[in-house]
């Protein structure tokens, strides 16, 4: 791989297409961040980026066929802040959490959405934590697995409230999300890239979102700490890695497309309307995006020991 990268750089890079692997299910929050960038990539490197979904595991096996992929620039990760909180959560991982990839720059930062089966019997933030004091484990909280941002803000959640659910972990939200329509679970943390049409449409009921202000799309949803549950304040950082050793050429390649796919009109306007924005141009860095990285898993750390959830 050392003597192939520079030689792929003569040639042209890319030559070929790029695999953009998504950690989670198709239809899902990362899944339509990872799509959108993807096709606006795909225009400024004139060739095609291909996202493929490797879901399970929260988010570690498709991080893992990253890490271990050969550091060419043809294989590159989005993932979100599952990479802050996955380096605590699990004791053992086959790859380096860590220290296997490069970092291309971060994408954005997306509002978490506390939701509920649309027949659930609260009507506000405050009702619903009652319910979920009073019957506890006999509701269901959907996930995406340990390591997974509907993992995180449900830990958050349930601390914040003092009671336990049953959890149950999907392979995404997206497949979770249906579930939660249907009624067959009760309760999902999720992100507003994968809940705002939802929200919208009443096939779900939304109590509060967990930024500071509201969200300027959903502007009827209080946040949390309005709403009376403080320390819930959690948004979802996404950002683009390659495996270790890839050409610090590529990865600069990369990040410059990346900072150009996120001023393209569209992207934002989509971006927007689901709740976010792209990060601004200097956060799309791949130095930025380590040191946010390293800071985050400190950040996350003595929360995620003191809540004593782990995974092996
Ligand atoms: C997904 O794409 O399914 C999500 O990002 C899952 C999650 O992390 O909650």
């Amino acid at each position: 791989a050392a003597l192939a990268a520079p030689a792929l750089a003569q040639q042209g890079y890319p030559s070929r297409p790029i695999t953009m692997i998504v950690p989670f299910a198709a239809g899902g929050p990362t899944d339509t961040v990872a799509r959108l960038l993807a096709t606006e990539m795909s225009k400024d490197l004139g060739g095609s980026v291909v996202v493929e979904n490797v879901g399970g595991a929260g988010g570690t096996l498709g991080a893992q066929r990253t890490a271990q992929a050969r550091p060419d620039g043809y294989n590159i990760l989005c993932h979100h802040i599952g990479m802050a909180t996955i380096p605590t959560l699990y004791r053992r991982l086959a790859y380096d959490s860590v220290n296997g990839f490069e970092t291309i720059g971060m994408i954005t930062e997306v509002p978490m959405t506390i939701i509920a089966r649309p027949n659930i019997q609260a009507s506000n933030l405050q009702e619903l934590v009652a319910l979920v004091r009073r019957q506890g484990t006999g509701l269901n909280l959907a996930n995406a697995g340990v390591g997974a941002a509907s993992h995180l803000c449900g830990l958050l959640f349930q601390t914040a409230v003092g009671a336990q659910m049953t959890t149950v972990p999907y392979r995404g939200t997206a497949p979770a999300m249906n579930d939660l329509v249907g009624g067959t679970v009760d309760l999902m943390c999720d992100q507003t890239t994968n809940t705002t049409e939802q929200i919208r449409a009443g096939t779900v009921r939304a109590f509060a979102v967990t930024t500071p202000q509201r969200v300027e799309s959903l502007p009827n949803i209080p946040t949390a700490a309005e709403a009376g549950l403080p320390n819930m304040e959690v948004s979802i950082w996404h950002g683009l890695y390659a495996p270790k050793g890839t050409p610090a050429e590529i990865v600069n390649r990369l990040s410059q497309s990346l900072q150009t796919a996120l001023k393209v009109p569209t992207l934002v306007q989509r971006f927007n309307d689901l709740g976010t924005s792209p990060v601004p141009q200097d956060r799309a860095t791949p130095a930025f995006h380590r040191t946010f990285w390293t800071q985050d898993i400190a950040r996350w750390r003595p929360i995620i020991q003191a809540a004593g959830t782990y995974a092996d």
